[in-house]
């Protein structure tokens, strides 16, 4: 069945906000690599990679059910932080958005009863409360460790060790 064009827009509209998501923690990680904190750099980089499996999913999925992909500009992105908490904080509100545009197309999908974009959307409603959390904690100990520069040194060495799994193929639960 082919995807209806209201979907097929709100899935175009994701497909960029995923590539927005990337573009905004390569900017983030970026910001770290100047500051020195390369542990938190390469945590921004993998998240910035796992955004990119993200819009691939979406747009290998429209072009299964017959929809068109229609690439539009990724809107430029802040890289002025200030610090990793400041950096934190504006990525759990980003992610806070991300759900919610992901929990819109899923509205359209179940008025629409198009339970095959329904059931490709349930994998990204759990991924998104894994992304909420991860960025929420990281803020959270990042408030702990205040001005420590010891602890700001732990949780760069912390971060250093966040692997890149892509999750979008059935095999990554297994390497997870
Ligand atoms: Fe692709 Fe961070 O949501």
């Amino acid at each position: 069945m082919k995807i209806s064009s209201k979907l097929e827009e709100a899935v175009n509209r994701q497909i960029n906000a995923e590539f927005y998501s990337a573009y905004l923690y390569l900017g983030m990680a970026s910001r770290c690599t100047e500051t020195n904190l390369k542990g938190i750099a390469h945590w921004f980089y993998v998240q910035s990679q796992e955004e990119m499996t993200h819009a691939v999913k979406f747009y290998r999925f429209l072009l299964d059910r017959g929809g068109r992909p229609v690439m539009p500009a990724v809107e430029g992105v802040r890289t002025d932080w200030k610090d990793p908490l400041e950096m934190f904080q504006a990525a759990y509100e980003h992610e806070q958005k991300v759900t919610a545009m992901i929990n819109g197309i899923a509205d359209i999908a179940l008025a629409e009863r198009d339970h095959a974009t329904a059931s490709m959307l349930n994998w990204f409603v759990d991924e998104q409360v894994e992304e909420e959390a991860n960025a929420s904690e990281i803020a959270e100990k990042l408030k702990l460790i205040g001005a420590s520069r010891d602890g700001l040194f732990m949780l760069d060495k912390e971060l250093s060790a966040r692997v890149f799994v892509d999750r979008t193929q059935p095999s990554a639960g297994a390497q997870a």
